[in-house]
């Protein structure tokens, strides 16, 4: 049975429809892949899902409920938590005061004392333990993916929307982080990601999800959709990303 399951998606910025008519669905357990061209929708259907912007048509059920009327926090709070594609730090609090606030948010009623002991172990399974005491400012902006990363994880959500988050990334970290996600994915946390690296991507996910001027183009295993004519012909002309997945066995 899908944890999550879209049909019909639609939404449009004034004359252009940013996602028009996507179907989805992602499977309790499930590590999947939403690949497709700039401009797609990947981030506008993260943003349906998570209620930032309501879809204009369509129907999208998580666990049962249905989430297209539900405002953000409702969503959250149902066990869904999302990174930002630019990282959204609290500025005025300390890295593990950011990852505290996700622990409390998907935990109520967790004392403060616990939540900074769960905000400390989260930050230490995302790497940044030392950097716990410091200002989001004083951070690179490969680590604030990881605290985006580490607030969505704190808040002991089921489902995880990643939005590009290991963009930039040296091989040492990308294999860092490919080991963190199979570490989530031994948790039974459920992902759903958004990533140009096809690398990661067909290392990690045992399915992908095209899009392609808002609508699915294909889906697939990572290495049906390696030699998928529409994803090589949505992507020639635009980015690099197909390329890479031949050597991405190893
Ligand atoms: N808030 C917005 N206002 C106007 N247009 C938007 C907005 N968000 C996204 N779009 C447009 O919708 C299309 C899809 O964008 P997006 O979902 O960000 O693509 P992707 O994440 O796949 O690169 C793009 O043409 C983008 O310019
Ligand atoms: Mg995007």
């Amino acid at each position: 049975m899908s944890l999550l399951e879209g049909r019909g998606i639609t939404k449009s910025f004034g004359g252009l429809a940013a996602l028009a008519g996507v179907d989805f669905a992602v499977r309790e357990g499930e590590i999947v892949g939403l690949i497709g061209p700039n401009g797609a929708g990947k981030t506008t259907l993260i943003n349906a899902i998570t209620g930032v912007h309501r879809a204009d048509r369509g129907t999208l059920a998580f666990d049962g409920h249905e989430l297209t009327r539900l405002p953000p926090e409702r969503i959250a709070r149902l066990g869904i938590a999302r990174t930002f594609q630019i990282p959204q730090p609290f500025h005025t609090l300390s890295v593990l005061q950011n990852v505290m606030v996700g622990v409390v948010f998907g935990r109520r009623g967790t004392p403060m004392k616990a939540a900074a002991a769960e905000a400390r172990a989260v930050l230490d399974f995302v790497g940044l333990g030392d950097k716990a005491s410091l200002e989001p400012q004083s951070l690179t902006i490969v680590e604030l993916r990881r605290l985006e990363l580490a607030r969505a994880i704190g808040s002991g959500a089921r489902l995880l929307l990643l939005d590009e988050i290991h963009a930039g990334l040296t091989p040492r970290e990308l294999e860092d982080a490919i080991a963190m996600i199979g570490k989530l994915r031994e948790r039974g946390i459920t992902i759903l990601m958004v990533e140009h690296l096809m690398r990661i991507i067909m290392r990690v996910c045992e399915r992908i999800i095209v899009l392609d001027f808002g609508k699915n183009i294909a889906e697939g295993a990572p290495a049906e959709i390696a030699r998928n004519p529409d994803v090589i012909r949505a992507y020639l002309g635009g980015q690099p990303a197909i390329q890479g997945a031949s050597d991405a066995g190893g």
